[in-house]
């Protein structure tokens, strides 16, 4: 398939064509014009042709516009970043964080636990509510795009169900008391209404989160399901900015002396990332079909270049040299350059407590139990990741240019905390 009009299904809410976009721009533009950026009328064009089907014109329009904004001396403008994205393909720069959007949505997580965990709660709960609405929508009379392929009626109403199990842990820490019933999760967990609770989460969102929550959203094609793909990638990311975040902290902590708390943080990570496992179950949902067609315009964009998730596993320990010299860390620049720089990792300064005779054995146990736990999800991720691409692509390459799910099976042996007589590491 090589354009956009290939879709086979027809587009019935009126998107505004490029030639309005254009209009809008120029109107924007010109001395005296909106001051509000036409955000609106970009994404509702972009979303119905996608991003790899822009027109030549309106992309050096939009690039002209970049290219007139004034330089920031601090961080670049938030219109700046957005069209760096809109623009990620244009420039030759496409990839896995421009192709999620990530220098919209993800901010350094804060220091503290609980204020980074609260973070990456908001960010997933504003996420999966905006899935669950734009779900919804599809069945209605005017669907937002992209809206190739629409999902059936049982097919969102199970999105939402899946959802709303990822939803619930962070909505009953993260919202006001009583917008989720907590005891009736803690007997059956998944009975939370959908509707009403994304109602909520939707209604309370300041301005700012409503316009990073629409501008996030650049599928490259024009099908439903990429909607999903898309916002599951976001919200695995902003756990993984979380997860850094907290084992970063756990490392200072354990080198301050205070391994008891070291211990929670990493026991933090191991919830986290259990409680977003049923992502994955959500994102098994998508038809494979529409996922084999949008991906031929992803081809470059894999989350192999996920620097959330090189960045958690090797604070957990030093990656071995053989996957620091594979694509699996090529993939990050950044990330393998601070490992390589010798970064403090979870294990490396554990180890030399240890070895220096300075961690009791009350407070290695609990290490120990924390580093388990989080090992032991953390092989589940990967093997419920490797079951979910064998059913997606099967024996196709991966757009990260590797053989796919042959790389992904292979990297099941790898362990967070490996056992020391595996463990060729760098430093530590
Ligand atoms: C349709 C669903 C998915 C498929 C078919 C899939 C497929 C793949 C493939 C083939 C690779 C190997 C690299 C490449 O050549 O691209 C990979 C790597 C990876 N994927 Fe996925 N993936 C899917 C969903 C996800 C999701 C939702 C996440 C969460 C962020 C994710 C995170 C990762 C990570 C972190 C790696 C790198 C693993 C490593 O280097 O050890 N994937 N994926």
């Amino acid at each position: 398939m090589t354009s956009a009009e290939g879709a086979g299904t027809a587009i019935p809410s009126p998107a505004p064509p490029a030639v309005d976009v254009v209009q809008g721009l120029r109107a924007w533009t010109a001395p005296g014009g909106p001051a509000e950026f036409p955000y609106a009328l970009v994404l509702g064009h972009l979303r119905s042709v996608g991003k790899h089907f822009l027109d030549d014109g309106l992309l050096r329009l939009l690039d002209g516009i970049r290219r007139s904004l004034p330089e920031s001396r601090d961080e670049p403008t938030f219109l700046r970043r957005f069209l760096d994205v809109v623009l990620d393909k244009h420039d030759g720069r496409y990839d896995y964080a421009s192709y999620t959007a990530l220098s919209l949505l993800t901010r350094p997580a804060p220091a503290d636990r609980r204020e980074a965990l609260r973070s990456r709660d908001e960010a997933v709960l504003l996420l999966l509510a905006d899935l669950m609405r734009f779900g919804e929508r599809a069945s209605g009379d005017t669907p937002d795009a992209p809206h190739g392929m629409p999902p059936s009626a049982e097919l969102v109403a199970k999105r939402a169900r899946l959802a709303v199990r990822v939803m619930e842990p962070a909505a009953l820490r993260a919202l006001a008391p009583g917008v989720v019933d907590a005891a009736a999760v803690a007997s059956v967990p998944g009975r939370t209404p959908g509707g009403p609770l994304a109602a909520e989460i939707l209604r309370s969102a300041a301005p700012e989160q409503t316009l990073v929550l629409s501008a996030s959203v650049q599928p490259v094609y024009v099908l439903h399901d990429e909607y999903l793909f898309l916002r599951t990638l976001q919200s695995f990311e902003t756990t993984f900015t979380f997860m850094s975040s907290a084992l970063a902290t756990a490392v200072r902590l354990l080198d301050g002396g205070r391994p008891r708390e070291s211990a929670e943080h990493v026991g933090a990570v191991a919830d986290v990332l259990k409680e977003s496992l049923p992502l994955f179950s959500l994102l098994a949902t998508m038809r494979p079909e529409a996922f084999q067609t949008f991906r031929t315009f992803t081809e470059g964009a894999s989350a192999i270049q996920s620097a959330g998730y090189k960045t958690f596993e090797s604070l957990c320990s030093t990656p071995s040299l053989a996957r620091l010299a594979s694509s699996a860390y090529t993939s990050v620049p950044p990330v393998r350059e601070r490992v390589v720089n010798g970064q403090a990792t979870v294990q490396g300064t554990w180890h030399a407590l240890i070895a220096a005779h300075r961690l009791d054995p009350a407070d290695d146990a609990a290490l120990r139990a924390a580093a388990d736990r989080l090992e032991s999800v953390h092989q589940r991720w990967k093997q419920t990741h490797y079951r979910l691409a064998v059913r997606m692509i099967g024996e196709r390459s991966g757009t990260g240019y590797t053989q796919g799910v042959p790389y992904l099976a292979a990297v099941l042996e790898n362990r967070l905390f490996p056992a020391p007589d595996r463990h060729s590491a760098l430093v530590g």
